[in-house]
């Protein structure tokens, strides 16, 4: 029997390029170099199914050239902005993602960021790998705290609570979540305060985490004039997406001290960083590494493994997004 055709976008851990080869006819990336969209229309008329990733523009564009064979996208990653759905959707073409597999790595990754901007770490390091360092005083790299702060969740979904489980039980904060859906109930139940209106929520925390999807309607979300509204002081921690964030404003509220640090993993224009963000002492920037371990990386892909099994078994997909 001909297997399908499934052609992966980048390299994946070895378990999971195992398990497609076992299953599929499955064409690995072999340079781990972004396919474009001249390779992603090559790889849609060429394959049954393509397993995506962030940075893939799947847009209507490259999803309406013809010819086209795929009917199945199995997104790597559980944001999936990169893919036009809408469009996928009216092609029947069916798209999948993998939520939750990566969340207490990603929760992880942001305590990370808002521990590092709190504390100027990225500052000190490179102070004393620069040489710079004259020893320990009183006055040196002081930061601020972080236990008995306030912490605003913006988008309470699944990272969102982890984050603000961590925050709570480890380090004695106290969460304040924006959210559009949660009951007042539901908050109490999850330990946070309920706040349903963004800018006074902006106005009230010691720290902001963000935690939406980038979506027409959050792109971005923090907008220039919301930005003008975070309490001056405030951290801002960003491990969703750039876009949710007008980086020019974010840039010139760091500038201004308007907003004391940001702990950024995710950028407007990845993997290009404005040279006026890569020059600000009070940034620390990750290369994009939220969900970046073993553990969560082969769990995603074999998420998306399982998501062609059930699509070519003609059995409801279990992550299905369009
Ligand atoms: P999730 O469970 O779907 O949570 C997202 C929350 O955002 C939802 O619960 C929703 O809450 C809110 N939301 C959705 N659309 C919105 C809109 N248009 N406006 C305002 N709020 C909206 O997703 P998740 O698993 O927590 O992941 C969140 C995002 O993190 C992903 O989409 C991805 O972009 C990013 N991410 C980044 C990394 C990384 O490596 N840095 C890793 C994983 C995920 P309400 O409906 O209650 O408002
Ligand atoms: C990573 O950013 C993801 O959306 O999975």
């Amino acid at each position: 029997m001909t297997r399908p055709i499934v052609t992966v976008t980048r390299r994946l851990p070895a378990a999971v390029e195992q398990q497609l080869k076992a299953q599929f006819d499955a064409r690995l990336s072999a340079d781990d170099r972004p396919l474009g969209t001249e390779g992603l229309a090559r790889a849609l008329a060429e394959s049954d199914a393509v397993v995506s990733t962030l940075g893939d523009p799947l847009t209507s564009a490259v999803l309406h050239r013809v010819p086209r064979r795929a009917r199945m996208i199995a997104q790597f990653g559980v944001g999936y902005d990169n893919i036009d759905v809408r469009a996928a959707a009216a092609l029947g073409i069916t798209v999948t993602n993998t939520p939750g597999v990566l969340t207490e790595d990603t929760a992880d990754a942001t305590i990370l960021l808002l521990l590092a901007a709190a504390r100027r770490a990225s500052e000190g390091a490179r102070e004393l790998r620069g040489g710079q360092w004259t020893g320990w005083r009183p006055t040196h790299n002081l930061g601020v705290r972080v236990s008995g702060k306030i912490l605003g969740i913006v988008g309470f979904g699944r990272i969102g609570r982890a984050v603000a489980d961590r925050a709570r039980l480890g380090f004695g904060m106290h969460v304040v979540a924006w959210s559009r859906s949660l009951s007042p109930e539901a908050a109490r139940d999850a330990g946070v305060a309920l706040e349903t209106d963004l800018t006074s929520l902006l106005g009230r925390c010691d720290f902001i985490s963000l935690h939406v999807p980038s979506t027409p309607g959050t792109r971005p979300l923090l907008t220039a004039e919301r930005i003008e509204s975070i309490r001056p002081g405030t951290i801002l921690v960003n491990t969703a997406r750039g876009d949710v964030i007008d980086e020019t404003a974010l840039i010139s509220a760091l500038r201004s001290g308007r907003v004391a640090a940001a702990g950024l993993d995710v950028f407007e224009r990845e993997p290009a960083i404005p040279p006026a963000l890569l020059a600000l002492p009070n940034a620390v920037l990750l290369p994009h590494i939220g969900s970046a371990t073993i553990e969560s990386r082969t769990a995603m892909g074999l998420l998306a493994v399982a998501n062609l099994e059930a699509f070519f078994a003609g059995r409801t997909v279990p992550n299905h997004v369009a």
